[in-house]
């Protein structure tokens, strides 16, 4: 059966995005380092050969260990969900070839009709909240995994239905300071981890839990 796991990039302070993290806040004077902020925290990923593979940005890259983590990750996936506002800011910033390759659910209130993308992505738009989002994907990921993909808004509501089997951080050494805060409004008692892996990288430590038995 699919597994169901978090996979994200997390500042040194917890941060899951910096403070002001929109396109229209770009060239505002007071959230002007939002973007170097996101560039630090995802350093680790952008020279890696299987990420430029897959948004196509040309040929090269580093191989390696991180590279392999990042290969075993993606092609474990079978659907992904997000939250609609990771969605918004990619529906303007991923290619044409969303660099997902997998049916997408996108919990959100708009009624959407399925945005299909060239490369094997669609996004579906789901109403009825994270437990209807995740009955789509366990049925659409053909025994594969499902990623929660974030944002914190979402992880949170999945952390507190307790189906989150993994947690996947790409711990950067970085502190925003503010922002997007992933580990809160989670209820108590929460599920109890083991640290299954730690893979040190030169931008970032790779962490991997497990969840532990209740
Ligand atoms: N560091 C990383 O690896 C990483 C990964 C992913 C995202 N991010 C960043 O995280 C930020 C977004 O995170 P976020 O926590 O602000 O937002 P989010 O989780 O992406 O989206 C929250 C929104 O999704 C909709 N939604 C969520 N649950 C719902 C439900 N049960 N039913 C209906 N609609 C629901 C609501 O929007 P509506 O009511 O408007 O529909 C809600 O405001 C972005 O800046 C993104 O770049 C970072």
């Amino acid at each position: 059966m699919s597994k169901v796991f978090v996979n994200i990039g997390l500042s040194l302070d917890g941060y899951m995005a910096p403070e002001g993290m929109t396109l229209e806040h770009w060239e505002q004077p007071e959230y002007l380092d939002w973007g170097a902020k996101w560039g630090a925290l995802m350093a680790w990923i952008i020279n890696q050969q299987y990420f430029r593979q897959n948004l196509k940005l040309g040929p090269g890259g580093e191989t390696g260990p991180v590279n392999d983590l990042l290969r075993g990750t993606t092609e474990r996936i079978g659907a992904n969900i997000m939250g609609k506002r990771m969605f918004e800011q990619g529906e303007r910033a991923w290619p044409e070839e969303a660099p997902f390759h997998t049916p997408v659910y996108v919990l959100t209130h708009d009624k959407r009709d399925p945005w299909v993308r060239p490369g094997g992505t669609t996004f579906y738009f789901v109403n009825d909240g994270p437990e209807r989002a995740l009955e789509l994907a366990r049925g659409s990921a053909g025994g594969r995994d499902i990623r929660i993909a974030g944002g914190a808004d979402v992880i949170q509501q999945y952390l507190n239905l307790a189906v989150v089997e993994e947690l996947e951080i790409a711990l950067a050494p970085v502190l925003f300071g503010g922002g997007r805060r992933l580990f809160e409004n989670l209820r108590e008692p929460g599920s109890r981890w083991r640290i299954d892996e730690v893979l040190a990288g030169p931008a970032a430590t790779h962490l991997r839990y497990v969840r532990a038995p209740f």
